[in-house]
């Protein structure tokens, strides 16, 4: 949540930062800002509305400098307005601060502050820490404004309980910039004769290719030419790697298509098998996921497996589980990571604990993963966004090699989380009751899956065809069994987060036991009835909805004629084995929520309140 770039170097700071935070504004968009540093003053420019508001502000009042701070928000503390948008000023006004994270102590801080005169003009808990770092500096009797300003952060850091990721700037110290973090990703760039600082790689592959992910209690202070990273807490150097980023700018435009929500639906046959590539072991007719590190004997002591993750993870770990207890007969259970966090959750020695991420930064994600270390337990990371503080944390795991997922609503991260669960539950199935044979069957039909997701997505305009009947509901129902309910609960988080219309996914058969009270003919219910051995349960269902003048969409397999004569539309999804469906009947409801919501008018892309990466609790 909320983007952050800074820069240091010759060039005019303003358009990278602002084509930076365009990169990042997936992380936040309900207000931007940037502060400047030229020629010993800060120039400041913020405001409400998305980073074209901040361009328009620019154009109209320039932003001069050679570096600086910027930030687009996603708002905690204080509405989405011009004043609560960072950067934020100290006391003194010589003192520009960006942040992500939550500053959970702010209130009690800010009241001392406020008794000792300090003025703020905003509702944020990031004002504060401006003020506060400002108070420790303007305390410091001696020394450089460099050796002050990290000194101050320290003690203001050391100060606030909370999560952060920072960039800070003085005015009069016209080549520096400081960044720190503690629970918000923060990764550094280096390039030639200029430095970074930002959230993420993507607002950086633009300059460079050189970068240092912080780690928690890092900070770093960068010069156009120079830079040094030390422990916030003993001030003692810190050990770093230089990674390059393998991260293809392309990648993260949009090329033809309108949308990268609908970019990244139509990357599916590709990233699908991007996830399976390499890992497939035909001879054995097995599966591997090299990066968990474990060979046959720890497989077969594994007697429970926790799968952790937040909204569209969590859905495709609830896949995992039909699948891996179906696949390998092994205990599986999903866990909401923002709950587990909190939980005394028991985890035997003999439980493989996974947790799902496509960012690899939401922090009740990486809190359940802590949790878990904490007690001593071995966390493997499924992840797509590499070198993320979930990746680097983890003990162990498997990339999902989807490339950038863009868009707020989370599609192509699904199928790819699901095609590698598939992998270990192929796996951990070879290595006990699975024979060669279903290892083969596996093996064949996720093979054949991209090819089928590519005719589903021949269907695109038929399937718009169907989301424009349906443009007056004002709710929607999503129904599935067995493997299938995790979908249903997919599409509905897909048609709620993009089009705005209240929609909730249910088991099928749940039905009658409430949710039937609200069918009525104005509520469309989505029903995922493929070819399964739950088909007759589920046309039953379906009967149910149909009796009382309930309009039903049914997600069917191909050459279900009967299917048609019961629902008022079908879309078709090619045959596939019963426990890899979820990777084919998601693409409907995917393209379902998109084209309602592009026909409603709604921003795909980025959907009103939400964030594509959520770093604060
Ligand atoms: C946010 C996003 C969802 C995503 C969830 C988990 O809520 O809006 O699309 O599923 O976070 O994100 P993660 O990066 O951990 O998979």
């Amino acid at each position: 949540m909320c983007g952050i770039i800074g820069y240091v170097g010759r060039e005019e700071a303003a358009p990278i930062m602002l084509d930076g935070l365009r990169r990042l504004e997936y992380r936040g968009y309900d207000s931007a800002g940037m502060a400047l540093n030229h020629g010993g003053t800060l120039e400041l420019r913020k405001c409400a509305g998305r980073i074209d508001n901040l361009r328009d502000l620019i154009g109209r009042q320039g932003a001069p400098g050679f570096s600086g701070v910027s930030h687009t928000r996603w708002a905690t503390h204080g509405a989405p307005t011009d004043d609560n948008a960072h950067p934020h000023l100290d006391q003194s006004g010589r003192i520009a601060l960006v942040h992500n994270g939550v500053i959970e102590n702010y209130l009690s801080i800010r009241e001392a502050l406020q008794a000792e005169g300090h003025q703020f003009h905003s509702q944020t808990d990031t004002e504060v820490l401006a003020h506060l770092i400002g108070k420790h500096y303007a305390a410091i009797p001696s020394g450089g404004v460099r050796q002050r300003l990290v000194q101050a952060i320290r003690m203001a850091l050391a100060q606030v309980k909370g999560t952060y990721g920072i960039a800070v700037v003085h005015a009069d110290a016209p080549d520096f910039l400081v960044g720190a973090r503690l629970g918000s990703p923060l990764v550094v760039g280096l390039g030639k004769g200029e430095n970074f600082v930002a959230s993420d790689v993507a607002a950086l592959v633009a300059h460079t290719r050189d970068a240092i992910y912080l780690n928690d209690y890092d900070l770093v202070e960068l010069t156009s030419t120079d830079f040094q990273i030390s422990s916030l807490e003993s001030g003692r150097e810190s050990s770093f790697e230089v990674q390059q980023v393998a991260y293809q700018k392309e990648e993260a435009e949009l090329g033809a298509y309108p949308h990268f929500m609908l970019k990244e639906i139509h990357e599916q046959p590709v990233s699908i098998a991007n996830a399976f590539r390499g890992r497939i072991f035909r001879e054995n007719s097995t599966a591997m996921l090299g990066g968990l590190n474990m060979g046959p004997r720890d497989l077969r002591h594994i007697d429970r497996i926790i799968l952790c993750g937040c909204g569209t993870a969590m859905h495709a770990g609830m896949v995992g589980e039909y699948m891996i207890e179906g696949l390998a007969h092994i205990p599986t259970e999903v866990e909401i990571a923002s709950e587990m966090r909190y939980r005394n959750l028991p985890i035997d020695k003999n439980t493989l604990f996974f947790v799902l991420s496509q960012s690899g930064e939401t922090i009740d994600t990486l809190a359940a993963m802590r949790e878990a270390q904490r007690k001593g337990h071995r966390v493997l990371g499924i992840v797509n966004s590499v070198a993320s503080t979930i990746a680097r944390e983890s003990d162990g795991g498997s990339y999902l090699h989807a490339g950038p997922e863009i868009g707020v609503a989370a599609t192509k991260s699904f199928t790819s989380q699901v095609t590698v669960l598939t992998l270990l539950a192929l796996w951990l199935g070879r290595t006990r009751t699975m024979g060669p044979i279903e290892g083969n069957r596996v093996i064949d039909e996720l093979l054949a899956i991209p090819d089928k997701v590519s005719r589903i997505l021949e269907q695109s305009d038929v399937i718009k065809e169907i989301a424009t009947k349906y443009l007056d509901a004002e709710s929607m129902l999503f129904l599935g069994r067995q493997n299938n309910y995790p979908v249903a609960l997919e599409g509905a988080l897909k048609m709620k987060e993009i089009s705005y219309i209240y929609a909730s996914g249910h088991a099928s058969a749940e039905l009658k036991h409430g949710i039937i009270a609200l069918v009525k003919p104005e509520l469309p219910s989505v029903f995922i009835v493929p070819d399964d051995h739950v088909y007759d349960k589920n046309v039953s269902n379906i009967e149910e909805v149909k009796a009382r003048r309930g309009p039903v969409i049914a997600v069917a397999t191909e050459g279900n004629t009967e299917i048609a004569k019961i629902a008022d539309d079908v879309i078709y999804i090619p045959p596939c084995h019963e426990h890899l469906t979820p990777l084919l009947s998601v693409i409907p409801l995917q393209l379902l929520a998109y084209h309602f919501a592009v026909a409603r008018g709604c921003d795909v892309d980025k959907p009103r309140n939400l964030a594509k990466s959520v770093t604060v609790e």
